[in-house]
């Protein structure tokens, strides 16, 4: 097991990451403080890890409180979150109860919403059971649910106490959720981490084809270069923002295709194709760059075309997420591969045109 640690002073944190640390109980030990935790998880989860989870906690004493909610990216929304609240006060849960989710990022991003909310916030513990989770989203305390109007659209800054990555987890994970994890991690190497980047033009068919050794490493340096981003700039007011390369496009498909058509990574794909396009034809990028970047993600099997959307849907939906400043366009941009770059020099017509370069 290695451990990496996300460096933010009293809200400091480790990321466990290993095989097998779901029946590892005394890691989960340090962040319990009561005798009560409440494990958030959906319909296809937990029948595969609940039971593993649980009876770690209860090796430590702890009463467990299910919580199962729908799977989905669609139910990732104010009734469903609703439900964990319902839980939690016929439960009689305190704010000093813990909220253990256990699931992808949908499960996370909610799970520790609720956390955040409950009594004016809970402690919270992330077990990732996806690529994408595992890399991304359970680490750096963005929460959130989705509004019809907008993805991520209402949430919440909150750290969780302990993130237990258990690399194991992915043997039971689809393909496709598998390559779509596979985005974020290209994603490392295209804003901050150019020796990643040939390590995975290396390896991307070892990933794929889940081995053990590959997938830790690949998890361990995403994590190690999350949590570097955001020890320097937790709530996004300068470089975290990198993070978002690919995702002002990519949720524009997603929210213009309906939540759960494509999956976020697929999204993230296509959208990360688009940024490179825009900013080789602003002549920050080669196009022998762009090429490279599109081989990679094919061979992850990833979408490196947008979907048939008006290019005016694009730009409208664009408007809605959160990367506008004073209805100005933020956008991740590559300099090159290994440097993202936040600018909002791109005009509307220089995106149109990318994007018309770059969907079906
Ligand atoms: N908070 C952040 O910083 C951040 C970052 C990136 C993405 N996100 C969010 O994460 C979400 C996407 O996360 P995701 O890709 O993990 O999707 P997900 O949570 O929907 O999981 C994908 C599917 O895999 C299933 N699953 C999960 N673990 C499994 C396992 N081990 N074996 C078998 N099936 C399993 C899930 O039930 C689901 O059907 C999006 O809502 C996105 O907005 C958040
Ligand atoms: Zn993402």
């Amino acid at each position: 097991m290695q451990t990496l640690t996300v460096s933010l002073a009293e809200r400091s944190y480790p990321i466990h990451i290993g095989s097998g640390l779901l029946s590892v109980s005394h890691l989960l030990a340090p962040p319990l403080k009561k005798k009560k935790a409440v494990l958030v998880s959906n319909t296809t989860v937990a029948p595969l890890y609940l039971n593993k989870l649980s009876t770690s906690l209860t090796e430590l004493g702890i009463d467990v409180l299910p919580v199962i909610l729908p799977d989905g990216e669609e139910y990732k929304h104010w009734e469903t979150l609703n439900l964990i609240f319902d839980a939690l006060l016929k439960n009689h849960c305190e704010r000093s109860t813990t909220l253990i989710a256990l699931g992808g990022g949908v499960i996370g991003d909610k799970g520790g919403f609720a956390a955040s909310c409950y009594q004016r916030g809970m402690p919270f513990i992330q077990v990732p059971t996806t690529l994408l989770s595992l890399v991304d989203s359970s680490v750096g305390g963005k929460t959130a649910i989705n509004h019809p109007l907008g993805k991520n659209m209402i949430g919440a800054f909150y750290q969780p106490k302990l993130v237990l990555a258990d690399i194991s987890t992915l043997d039971t994970l689809p393909d496709r959720e598998l390559k779509a994890g596979l985005a974020e991690v290209i994603k490392y190497g295209l804003i901050r981490d150019p020796d990643f980047f040939i390590w995975l033009e290396a390896n991307i068919e070892k990933l794929l084809a889940r081995d053990k050794e590959a997938l830790t490493y690949a998890v361990h340096r995403s994590c190690a270069n999350k949590a570097e981003v955001v020890a320097a700039d937790e709530r996004e007011t300068g470089e975290r923002a990198l993070l978002n390369l690919g995702h002002t496009f990519g949720h524009a498909i997603e929210t213009g295709l309906g939540y759960g058509e494509w999956l976020h990574g697929e999204a993230v794909a296509a959208g990360t194709l688009i940024a490179a396009e825009l900013s080789c034809r602003l002549g920050w990028l080669s196009a022998a760059s762009v090429e490279r970047i599109e081989a990679l993600f094919l061979r992850a099997g990833l979408p490196v075309m947008g979907p048939a959307l008006e290019t005016a849907r694009y730009l409208e939906l664009m408007r809605h997420d959160k990367k506008v400043e004073d209805g100005k366009l933020r956008l991740v941009l590559l300099k090159g591969i290994g440097q993202g770059v936040i600018s909002d020099h791109a005009s509307e017509t220089e995106i149109s045109a990318a994007i018309a370069a770059r969907c079906t």
